[in-house]
């Protein structure tokens, strides 16, 4: 059992069950930031029974709180493994010289090559992120504090227009990342047959541009919400 976590498919395997549970939590997450774009259309944006705040009240209950750690550790053993599998494709290619060379192929996609340099532009900004929304929110609440009022949060980011374009960039990097890794992580698993691999790389696209236009849409928003009341 031991051996199959020092394998090659053992540890790809690992990355793909992290990187399909990354890929549910981002589904959520833009679901419940989603609700922003909804709330102004209705004219509920700031509303404390807005749609949006209620999906940020129910991201704060204890049956939810209590997955936080579990989607750390998910972003943690994503990232190790990433690290491992890439040093020791290195290590058995030759170097990273070797290595462009005998990836060159046609089918290769640039994502595809550039997964570990995207993976760290995703994390740098991912951090970024986490001081902007969860560390006045979340954290407050584990100290014992109030947290704060979300869609303030949403105008005070996206406030700035360069905010909104450092974020569009992330948005744009996690694209890439995703149109490479959604159809590996279903081939890691077992759907590496002809017919579906055309198909989930197809569904990846999809997939990746959703995630995209979805998390661009919701910055975009809240700028224009920002403009509106001054902030
Ligand atoms: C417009 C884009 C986004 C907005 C408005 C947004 C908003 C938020 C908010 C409000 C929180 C705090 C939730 C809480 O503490 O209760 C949060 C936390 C978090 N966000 Fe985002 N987010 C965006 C994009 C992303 C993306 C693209 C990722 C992943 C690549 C991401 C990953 C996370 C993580 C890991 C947390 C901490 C866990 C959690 O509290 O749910 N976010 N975000």
């Amino acid at each position: 059992m031991a051996n199959i976590f020092k394998s090659s498919i053992g540890k790809k395997l690992i990355m793909s069950i992290s990187g399909l549970f990354l890929i549910l939590f981002l589904l959520l997450h833009l679901t419940i930031n989603f609700f922003s774009v909804i709330d102004s259309i209705t004219n509920d944006f700031g509303a404390p029974d807005g749609l949006f705040q209620m999906g940020c009240d129910f991201m704060s209950l204890p049956i939810i709180t209590v997955m936080v750690p579990i989607l750390a550790l998910g972003f943690i053993i994503h990232i190790m493994y990433a690290c491992i599998l890439t040093i020791s494709n290195l290590c058995s290619r030759g170097g990273y010289f070797r290595y462009k060379v005998s990836s060159n192929a046609k089918t290769d996609s640039w994502a595809s090559k550039n997964m570990l340099a995207l993976g760290i532009i995703v994390l740098g900004l991912l951090v970024f992120h986490l001081t902007h929304f969860w560390a006045d929110m979340q954290l407050q609440e584990w100290m014992g504090k109030e947290a704060d009022n979300p869609y303030d949060l949403l105008t005070t980011t996206f406030g700035t227009w360069w905010q909104v374009a450092i974020y569009v960039v992330w948005f744009g990097a996690l694209w890439f990342h995703l149109t490479h890794g959604f159809w590996s992580a279903f081939q890691t698993i077992g759907w590496n047959n002809k017919i579906w691999i055309g198909r989930l790389k197809v569904l990846a696209y999809i997939f990746a541009t959703l995630i995209f236009l979805g998390f661009t849409t919701v910055a975009i928003n809240s700028y224009m919400e920002a403009l509106k009341i001054g902030a």
